[in-house]
């Protein structure tokens, strides 16, 4: 595999690469690129870059894109909104779009208790300000979160994410009172057990945790991402959340979904939670709710939300206006179009059909997610479970080649991350199937 090491990206045609010649003088590398692409327009499934290519979009800008490249519904609600006013600071003269969507938010999250939202501009924000409510309500400072998680890159959301490289490396010291503790990754049991035969050790654990590592009366609240994304698509049993919930409630700690990435139909479900039944206190989402503009809600018990004195939360643009209006525009699409029911059923074609891959090709370990939230683990041996780093890098850009778009995720860079719009048909997938399978054949071919 070391040629596919050295393997270099291809920069695919020349006003890319003047583009990319402007881009290394003009900006620092640390914001990374996954592709040297540039792009020209996007429409539902499909994005054009600046040489006239076209690739099947399975990253969908990071999860974002549930309602596709450019919806004609959403691009008329900005286009409206932006005629009228662009900006007041939420602060100064309010908004109706904010109310509106604050009220979509609270009807839409689950839980039939009384709920209150606010937004502010990405995940990050909106991890920061879920933990400081939380402290606040409960007058109390240590969090605890999980192995591999991912909650975004400001201080506190840093020290929340688990991946050091390239996440955390010389950008400490992190954040106090974070308690760190191992997930349900089933594929590679921290436990060394196997399900159903296992008990849910990883759930149950929660109670060791609170004896070794931290007092669960100085616990504010625990995060997670009810799917885990960046550590690598992980899907807990049907038993984990529950056991964890009443774990939590036992000690008064609230539970805070990290919905950033799994929010609004992508797994299936409009929200991930639901897979378990589980209502947390607080839900954070962002990503897709206003189809790429920066936008991010934290609802919650109106007990909770109501905690921190006046003036104590908000900042300059949360809550946007063209945002909101977008937000509330998004919706209706996921409704009226039945998105979430979309993504479970192609989603479950899809999944069925990487299984069948799976049997023929001996590089995919694991295929798992739910709806179109799809994560397959690359491993060099099925028994050690030894991770094929450079053979999923190698995919990846082999899939660009043939016009699809992916990317890498999980604690060693192995799972091909699959995340595309929601508007995607069977047929797309099957390109994706298709093309993978002609891939991974070139390259048992190779060794
Ligand atoms: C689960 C989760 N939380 C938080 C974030 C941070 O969001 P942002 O990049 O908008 O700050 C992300 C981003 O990928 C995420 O996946």
């Amino acid at each position: 595999m070391t040629k596919h090491i050295a393997l270099k990206t291809a920069i695919p045609g020349p006003r890319s690469q003047e583009l990319m010649r402007a881009r290394q003088a003009a900006v620092p590398r640390g914001p990374y690129n996954i592709t040297p692409l540039f792009i020209a327009r996007g429409e539902g499934a499909v994005l054009e870059d600046v040489d006239g290519n076209r690739y099947l979009d399975f990253a969908g800008g990071i999860g974002v894109l549930n309602t596709g490249h450019a919806p004609k519904s959403v691009v008329r609600a900005i286009q409206q909104q932006a005629e009228k006013y662009i900006h007041s600071c939420f602060h100064v003269t309010m908004n109706e779009p904010y109310i509106r969507l604050a009220e979509v938010m609270n009807r839409i999250t689950p839980g039939s208790f009384q709920k209150k939202t606010f937004f502010a501009n990405s995940g990050a924000e909106a991890v920061e300000n879920a933990v400081k409510v939380a402290r606040n309500f409960t007058r109390r400072s240590a969090i605890v979160c999980f192995e591999d998680a991912f909650h975004g890159r400001t201080l506190l959301a840093m020290s929340l994410t688990s991946k050091v490289h390239p996440y955390k490396d010389h950008f400490g010291p992190y954040a106090a009172e974070i308690h760190r503790m191992p997930f349900s990754y089933c594929y590679r049991c921290p436990w060394g057990k196997r399900y159903p035969g296992c008990n849910i050790e990883c759930g149950t654990f929660l109670e060791d945790f609170f004896k070794r590592y931290v007092d669960p009366a100085s616990v504010a609240a625990l995060i997670v991402e009810p799917v885990m994304g960046e550590g690598g698509f992980i899907m807990p049993p049907q038993e984990y959340y529950p056991i964890l919930v009443n774990i939590c409630r036992k000690y008064d700690i609230l539970v805070i979904a990290d919905e950033v990435q799994t929010g609004f139909g992508r797994t299936g479900k409009m929200w991930a939670c639901e897979h378990w039944g589980i209502e947390p206190d607080i839900l954070i989402a962002s990503k897709s709710i206003a189809a790429g503009l920066p936008l991010s809600s934290i609802t919650g018990r109106a007990e909770i939300m109501d905690a921190p004195m006046e003036g104590s939360l908000g900042g300059t643009f949360g809550g946007n206006p063209v945002a909101c209006a977008a937000g509330l525009a998004v919706l209706d699409v996921l409704e009226e179009d039945g998105l979430p029911a979309r993504a479970r059923r192609v989603g479950e074609h899809f999944l069925a059909a990487l299984r069948s891959l799976q049997d023929r090709r001996p590089l995919i370990g694991d295929v798992r997610g739910s709806g179109l939230f799809l994560g397959i683990e690359l491993v060099r041996d099925r028994t050690t479970l030894e991770p094929a780093t450079d053979e999923a890098a190698y995919v990846v850009e082999r899939l660009r080649e043939r016009g699809v778009l992916t990317g890498t995720d999980g604690p060693f860079h192995n799972v091909l991350k699959l995340r595309p719009p929601l508007v995607f048909s069977e047929d797309d997938t099957d390109l994706l199937v298709d093309r993978l399978d002609a891939v991974l054949a070139e390259d048992a071919a190779s060794r």
